[in-house]
Parts: C-alpha cells; sequence; structure tokens
C-alpha cells in the first residue's frame, strides 16, 4: 500500500467486511437464542388452526383446503398412515424427515422442528427450507390418523421484504465504500499540503499556506508548523545577516591591508610613511586577529551545554586585576577611574566573567572622550544577588540603539566605530556570558552625559 490515502480507505472497507460478518454471526445468534422459541411458537399456533379446521369440518375436500392454505404463504406436506406424503405449495428444498418423527406426530404428538432444527454460527434456521424445520401436528380426519407439517413459505411471505433488505443492505455498503474513498480523500488532503510544505520549505521557499482555521489534530499540526515555519524563516534570516555582517567585518581590515601593502610595494616612499602604512597594517590584522577570538568565543558560548566552570573567587579583587591590566589605555586617554569595590565572593565561571569587564571597561574608555572618569561600583543587593555597575561620562548611547547594543554587530555609529575600532560584537558575547549565569544586564544612558551598564548575578 503507498499512499496513506489507500491505507486509510482499505482499512475502512476492511473493518466494513469483519464487521458485516461479526454482525451477522451475532444477529444469528440472537435468533437462536432468542427469537427461535417466538418463531416455534407462532408457526404452532398457526398449524394448530389450520388442523382444528380441518378437524371441525369432516368431509372438507384436504386438498383443496390444503392448496388454499399453500396458496396463503406457507409450505405443506401431509402424511397419512401406511402412504406416500403429498406436498402443497412451494416444494421443499429438503425433504428428508426420519421416519421416527412421523410415527411420533402419527402417534398424537406435536413436532417442534423449528426450535428443534441444529444450532450453529453459520445455520440460519430462519430461512432454511428443509421439511424437518417445521411443525408438525396429528391430524384426525375421516381418512384416519394423518400427520401434518407445516412452515411459513419465507419466499412468498418476505418475498418483497427480502428484495428490499438485499437492496438496501448492498446499496449501504456500496454508497459507504463509495464515501469512505471520498471522505478518505479530503482527510489526507492536509496531510499532502503539509508535505508540499516540507518540500518548498526544504527548497527556501518560505511562503506557504496551511489549513490553519481547522480546529482539530491537524489544524493545530498546521498552526505549530507555520510557527515553526516563522521561526525557520527568522533564523534563516539571521544566519543570512550573520554571515554578511562577518564577510563585511573581514573585509574590510583585508582591504586596507591588500592597499597598503600595494602601495608598499610600488613606490619609493619615505620612511616615515612606510613606518605609518605598516602600522595601518598590524592594527588591521590585529583586528581580524580580534574578531576571529570573538567568534570563536561567541560560537564556543552559543554551541557548548554546561560550559560553565564555576569556583568560588573575589569579585572585587578580579575587578581590580581587569582595570590594572587596561591602565595604559585608560591612562593614555587620560580618564580618571574610580572604584568602589567591598570583598565580594561569588561562585560563577572567573574567565568568562573576567572577558565580561573587560569589554564593559574597553566600551567605556572607547566611548568616554578625554578627561572622563569611569566608575566601578558592587552593590550587595540582596543574600543571593550582587550586582556590578560601571558607569562612564561618555557620548552615551540614543533611545533608538539602547534596545540593540546587544545584538550581534551592532554599532550605533559605523563610522565614529571604524575610527575607534571595534565589530560590536562585545556586548553580545557579555549578554551570552550573563545569561549562561542566570544573571541580567542593564543600560540606561543620557546621550552626552554618560552610561551605566548594571549586572545583576546570583552568587551562587
Ligand atoms: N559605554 C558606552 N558608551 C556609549 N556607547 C556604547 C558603550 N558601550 C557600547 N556602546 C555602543 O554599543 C555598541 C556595541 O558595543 P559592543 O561592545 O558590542 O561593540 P564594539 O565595542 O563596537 O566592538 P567590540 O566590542 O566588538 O570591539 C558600540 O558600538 C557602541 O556604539
Ligand atoms: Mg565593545
Amino acid at each position: 500500500m503507498k499512499t496513506l490515502y489507500l491505507r486509510f480507505a482499505l482499512t475502512t472497507v476492511c473493518i466494513m467486511l469483519v464487521s458485516g460478518c461479526l454482525a451477522f454471526v451475532l444477529s444469528n445468534w440472537y435468533y437462536q437464542s432468542n427469537l427461535k422459541p417466538y418463531n416455534d411458537q407462532k408457526i404452532t399456533e398457526i398449524t394448530q388452526t389450520i388442523a382444528n379446521y380441518y378437524e371441525n369440518n369432516k368431509g372438507l375436500d384436504f386438498p383443496n383446503y390444503f392448496d388454499h392454505i399453500a396458496n396463503l404463504g406457507f409450505q405443506i406436506a401431509y402424511y397419512q398412515e401406511g402412504q406416500k406424503p403429498v406436498f402443497f405449495g412451494r416444494p421443499f428444498d429438503e425433504t428428508s424427515l426420519p421416519a421416527s418423527v412421523i410415527r411420533e406426530v402419527l402417534s398424537g404428538k406435536t413436532y417442534h422442528g423449528v426450535l428443534r432444527f441444529p444450532t450453529g454460527v453459520f445455520i440460519t434456521g430462519f430461512f432454511d427450507d428443509a421439511l424437518i424445520n417445521t411443525i408438525g401436528v396429528p391430524l384426525h380426519g375421516i381418512e384416519g390418523r394423518s400427520a401434518l407439517f407445516v412452515r411459513p413459505d419465507i419466499g412468498t411471505q418476505f418475498g418483497e421484504m427480502r428484495i428490499f433488505f438485499s437492496v438496501l443492505l448492498l446499496l449501504t455498503i456500496g454508497l459507504s465504500i463509495l464515501f469512505v474513498f471520498i471522505g478518505t480523500y479530503y482527510i489526507v488532503r492536509p496531510i499532502r499540503t503539509l508535505t508540499k510544505a516540507t518540500r518548498k520549505i526544504a527548497e527556501g521557499d518560505f511562503h506557504i499556506q496551511l489549513p490553519v482555521n481547522r480546529k482539530d489534530e491537524l489544524g493545530i499540526l498546521a498552526k505549530s508548523f507555520s510557527g515553526m515555519t516563522a521561526s525557520i524563516e527568522q533564523l534563516e534570516k539571521m544566519r543570512q545577516e550573520f554571515v554578511s555582517n562577518v564577510s563585511h567585518e573581514i573585509q574590510s581590515p583585508l582591504t586596507s591591508i591588500q592597499g597598503f601593502s600595494k602601495t608598499l610595494q610600488s613606490n619609493d616612499l619615505p620612511n616615515e610613511t612606510k613606518k605609518q602604512y605598516l602600522s595601518i597594517i598590524e592594527l588591521e590584522s590585529e583586528r581580524l586577529s580580534i574578531l576571529s577570538k570573538q567568534l570563536l568565543t561567541l560560537a564556543s558560548l552559543e554551541s557548548e551545554k554546561n560550559l560553565l566552570q564555576r569556583s568560588p573567587f573575589d569579585l572585587a579583587e578580579q575587578i581590580n586585576q581587569v582595570v590594572t591590566m587596561l591602565q595604559w589605555q585608560w591612562r593614555a586617554k587620560g580618564l580618571a577611574i574610580e572604584l568602589d569595590l567591598p570583598s565580594t565572593l561569588i561562585n560563577a565561571d572567573a574567565k568568562l566573567l573576567y572577558q565580561v569587564w573587560i569589554n564593559l571597561l574597553t566600551n567605556g574608555i572607547k566611548f568616554t572622550d578625554e578627561g572622563g572618569t569611569i566608575r566601578f561600583e558592587i552593590l550587595p543587593i540582596s543574600v543571593e544577588e550582587i550586582q556590578v555597575r560601571v558607569t562612564d561620562t561618555g557620548v552615551g548611547i540614543s533611545k533608538e540603539d539602547i534596545s540593540h547594543v546587544f545584538e550581534r554587530f551592532y554599532k550605533t555609529d559605523k563610522s565614529r566605530t571604524n575610527k575607534v575600532g571595534g565589530s560590536g560584537l562585545g556586548l553580545s558575547i557579555v549578554h551570552k556570558i550573563i545569561s549562561l549565569h542566570k544573571g541580567s544586564i542593564q543600560v540606561s544612558s543620557v546621550p552626552q552625559v554618560g552610561t551605566t551598564f548594571i549586572v545583576t548575578l546570583p552568587r551562587l
């Protein structure tokens, strides 16, 4: 079976056929266990009435009388002692009858053939057109002792009904099969649509139409599928953006390195200019090296799970180290550093947090004009949490930019930052490290006044 459609339709048809067979067996069992005694009783009464009328009207022309009764829809067998049987009405399919039964009836007993008829799974007693499936009663007429066996002629009595029910049954089966095939087509259709949609997505086309208005499971599936498609599309966009940003960040230092090395080769330049060009080449290679390091850091932060190597250490000590390490940078710019760092023990990844303070301090140095101030504070805000605030008196960040500064490659002012250096990855690395520690980072800033980064971290 190749398609779900065919599988579903054929399974339903099989279920219908099996149910039909079961229904037949069960209803037959119901007839044999419940209806048979009533049927027997009913036919016994009819047969008795026929016999009574015959006995009460002596001299009745019996062949004529029984012929008449047979025409009303009965099959009759008449046995006179010592003579061959006479049949009236439509002949029986099966005419064998044990001699003991005939003797029994002739001796005055009633024969309940309908009730005695064998019981079995596939024996449809009601329809069996056999002489043993009759009611036999004794007759005392002027001809002497005789036995009368009667059963309703199902063919005559229920002829039209049988045709009616056969047509009904056949139509029910035929129409059910037809509607099962049509219905299945409509049930399976949304799955086909989904399959087509997955193919389209695999080819990179995210514009898909799905039956999201359905209220059933397929509707839910379509809805989550659409949601998934939207996130894949967004991811794909982010990936493309990331690749183009990376290429751009690599391209500009490479172009400048290429340009300056060409100039250095071709022209007879004064030593002073040569030195200047070489230092630019050195600076640009350094930029490239920093960029590749940052990308590696981001990739490892994104990909590895539970990569935090927590250990207890003094945060104040660590920040002091960072400030000392970067002193040639802030001293060169004539910046003042204010520290309010009470000794604070924290259980965190020391290597990663070191990176956080470096990135925040280099930003402060980079975006604060000469003579400005950068302030580091540790605030033990609760038993569980501490806060580190880094405040500068720098250029500040505008309202529009502030929500984007943690995005990868985001720089508020491209031209300025190009001059200052940096690829816009520092804060996204900071953000990632803080989230890995289950902490948070906020920024508040007033342009031309200064910026404050507030890092909140759990102590443990
Ligand atoms: N202290 C600050 N004052 C003013 N603007 C800031 C400050 N810190 C960050 N920004 C702005 O946010 C942007 C993103 O900062 P981020 O640290 O991610 O990148 P970067 O410093 O430009 O480059 P990188 O850190 O990768 O060398 C910066 O380009 C800058 O425009
Ligand atoms: Mg930075």
